[in-house]
């Protein structure tokens, strides 16, 4: 039982009819959604698992996959494309050692690719977490990732 659950469950009084948005005060806090936790919310609400399992994968907002701390996205559009954005995205899989779409060991980066992010005359970009930097390069990555 983990109290953090427990405490985003009577939050909403274990109402069944807010079970989205208790999974999604779940997600905000762990960054995914474990196993262990979709039983608490079974248990502690009296909703069958198949029923809590088929909410967290039916909406696309949920994952069920370890996810890190931070998300690094970088993107690939084709301004960013240009400039050199594949050249930084293999320097940080070299940094992270892993490939996008993974998460780093320790849970602390999630690596992702877009298609553009909107700021195309900044590129090339890489978001991490809510924060924008843009003309992004190879020499730049290790001192970025390194402030988190
Ligand atoms: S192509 Fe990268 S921000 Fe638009």
């Amino acid at each position: 039982m983990h109290k953090k659950v427990a405490a985003i469950i009577n939050k909403y009084d274990a109402d069944k009819g807010q079970l989205i948005s208790i999974l999604q005060d779940i997600q905000a806090e762990f960054h995914y959604l474990r196993k262990k936790d979709l039983t608490q919310v079974s248990d502690t609400m009296g909703v069958p698992l198949s029923q809590v399992y088929s909410v967290a994968t039916f909406f696309k907002a949920f994952t069920l996959k370890p996810r890190g701390k931070h998300l690094v996205n970088v993107c690939l559009g084709t301004a960013c494309h240009v400039r050199g954005a594949s050249k930084v995205l293999e320097q940080i899989e070299r940094s992270l050692k892993v490939s996008r779409g993974e998460t780093t060991s320790d849970l602390k980066f999630t690596l992702e690719t877009v298609n553009c992010m909107g700021c195309c005359a900044l590129g090339p970009v890489v978001k991490i977490d809510d924060e924008y930097f843009g003309e992004m390069n190879a020499g730049k990555v290790d001192s970025l990732l390194a402030q988190y």
